[in-house]
């Protein structure tokens, strides 16, 4: 018997969301941890809103089984902030609502049929970040890779050298694509170079203890207002005790390991890093003509498999046609580029997945996490978030002009 393409990744879209919050207690998938992150709960219940919406409404024609819960579900009509206040499901109604609405999907292979699988899929790594950023335990019950051995000589300072030229930009036609990655363009690139790895958590200590932090001339007005307004000294989850310098994982407090790549850093943070060294952020059509020159990057850490980022360099089999390594996975990357629609955009198949977020206020970043999973990322895949923001697995890859 041949299941399908769908039904297999439907189930084990299911599978990896459900293993995200099993060893959790009640209390802590039920709380809202951060107002800048849902209630675990509410990510199941949406997950199931957003397939019953999708699948079993608009693709299959059948009436909603629960209409009062659309707009408690619903991610515009209903802003993080508020979320916890709300009469949510409980853990164990949001789980039976998962199942019940899955019963009734039409097995199908279908463009919605692959959005709501990937709807699923970022969900978790919204998840992770949510579990990471409330510090709770135990870590999700997910099946482990064995951690690469760091490479070494790395720092994230390293340059390759990216030489002018055309460049296509955005998802080819015939595989699935967000709109916001079409219509696949060419762009113009004058030369440039761009980071080896991602900057490592070596590099930056460097910057925090050489006073980086303190150093006005290397932030802008808006980012040392935001520095000073929440006292920022170091990226989010790092702390100083008497064995030196530890972070937040996943799986607990862990002395800060240099050749990691430095993540949890906002935008403003990694813009400051790459001043102090002469540098800048490239641009996102710069990171996806190094990411895609000569070949597509093969895979790195993805799909949630260390549950945390691997030392950099670590996949030297998954380099870019450029020499870059690392380009997809571990974390991601911020780019200097506000998050625009290509010449020619049309929202498909609603505005609020990427077109109301268009403007000057949102900065793109690359390459997925560790914690995306492996049929989200791509090169031409683009995420985006305000620049203040540090609950996501971003980190740094630094450019310079040739
Ligand atoms: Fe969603």
């Amino acid at each position: 018997m041949r299941l399908s393409p769908t039904a297999d990744a439907l189930a084990d879209a299911r599978e990896r969301t459900l293993a995200l919050v099993a060893p959790l207690s009640d209390a802590d998938v039920e709380a809202q941890h951060s107002e800048i992150m849902s209630p675990l709960v509410w990510d199941l219940a949406h997950i199931a809103a957003y397939e019953e919406l999708w699948l079993v409404h608009r693709y299959a024609g059948r009436p909603l089984s629960r209409p009062e819960l659309s707009a408690m579900y619903d991610a515009f009509e209903t802003p993080r902030a508020v979320r916890g206040d709300l009469p949510l499901l409980d853990r164990a109604q949001a789980l039976a609502y998962l199942d019940d609405v899955r019963e009734r999907v039409p097995i199908e292979d279908s463009f919605l049929h692959d959005l709501v699988v990937r709807h699923e899929d970022q969900h978790q790594e919204t998840m992770l970040q949510a579990i990471e950023l409330a510090r709770v335990s135990p870590p999700p019950a997910v099946p482990r890779a064995d951690r690469p051995a760091a490479p070494g000589g790395h720092t994230g300072l390293e340059p390759v050298p990216v030489p002018a030229g055309p460049c296509e930009i955005g998802a080819p036609e015939g595989r699935f694509a967000y709109d916001n990655e079409r219509p696949r363009h060419r762009a113009e690139l004058p030369a440039f170079r761009i980071g080896r790895t991602p900057i490592t958590n070596a590099t930056f200590l460097h910057f925090v203890e050489g006073g980086g932090y303190e150093r006005r001339t290397w932030w802008s007005d808006e980012a040392w207002a935001w520095k000073e307004e929440y006292d920022i000294t170091h990226p989010e989850g790092w702390a100083h005790g008497p064995t030196g310098w530890r972070r937040w994982t996943i799986d607990g407090w862990a002395p800060l390991h240099p050749d990691e790549p430095v993540v949890h850093v906002s935008w403003f943070e990694a813009d400051a890093l790459a001043r102090a060294h002469g540098a800048r952020l490239p641009t996102e059509f710069e990171w996806e003509k190094a990411a895609t020159w000569h070949q597509e990057a093969g895979p790195g850490n993805l799909d949630q498999v260390l549950l945390g980022p691997a030392p950099v360099g670590a996949y030297p089999e998954a380099a870019a046609g450029c020499g870059a390594l690392g380009m997809l996975g571990d974390v991601w990357e911020w780019t200097s580029s506000p998050f625009r629609g290509y010449p020619g955009f049309v929202a498909h198949p609603y505005r609020e997945y990427s077109e109301v977020f268009f403007g000057d206020d949102h900065r793109v970043l690359r390459g997925g996490s560790w914690a995306t999973r492996s049929r989200v990322a791509s090169p031409t895949f683009r995420n985006w978030d305000l620049p203040q923001r540090r609950q996501i697995f971003s980190g740094v890859r630094l450019a310079w002009d040739a």
